[in-house]
């Protein structure tokens, strides 16, 4: 099956876009985010698509960039940390290479907070965490061919963690 060399899907804040890149490098390939693409074809930033036009018009350009990144894309490709609501994006990634990384909620409070970017979390994180995990781990889980955790582990240890497992 031709598509990405290696697909990281997991929450906000746990470091798809980090640990993405250094195993790209490493694997000498490109590395592509969908969140990017939606921002790019948006012609502005995440918080302010959600402000101004709405969760479900930023889900449905999620889709389209998610598609077209799986179609399109050799490299590694992380994806916004909702996308695996979408049934469609969960069935267009059975059977690849997709890397679940997981962390604990206490920890992603910690690394996220309250970063205005990521309007989810705006009111009260710790509970919208745990309402966000208990419906997405299923999802995670479901389309992951690895769960890889990130506690206590370097960028780069998790991406060892990656490599060895997928
Ligand atoms: C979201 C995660 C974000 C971004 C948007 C919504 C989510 O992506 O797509 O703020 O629903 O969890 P990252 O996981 O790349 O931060």
């Amino acid at each position: 099956m031709s598509g990405p060399a290696v697909v990281l899907v997991g929450p906000m804040g746990v470091g798809k876009t980090t640990v993405g890149r250094i195993l790209a490098d490493r694997l000498g390939v490109g590395f592509r985010d969908t969140d990017a693409d939606v921002v790019q074809r948006a012609g502005k930033p995440v918080a302010d698509i959600f402000l101004d036009d709405g969760e479900p018009h930023f889900r449905a350009l999620e889709r389209e960039a998610v598609r077209t990144a799986v179609e399109t894309h050799a490299g590694v490709l992380a994806l916004g940390g909702g996308a695996v609501m979408a049934a469609e994006t969960r069935a267009l990634l059975t059977g690849r290479p997709v890397a679940f990384l997981e962390m604990e909620v206490g920890e992603a409070v910690r690394r996220v907070g309250l970063d205005a970017p990521r309007p989810l979390l705006a009111i009260n994180p710790r509970q919208q965490w745990r309402t966000l995990m208990e419906e997405r781990r299923p999802l995670y889980t479901e389309v992951a061919r690895a769960v890889v955790p990130t506690g206590g582990r370097t960028p780069e240890q998790v991406a060892d963690d990656i490599m060895d497992a997928l």
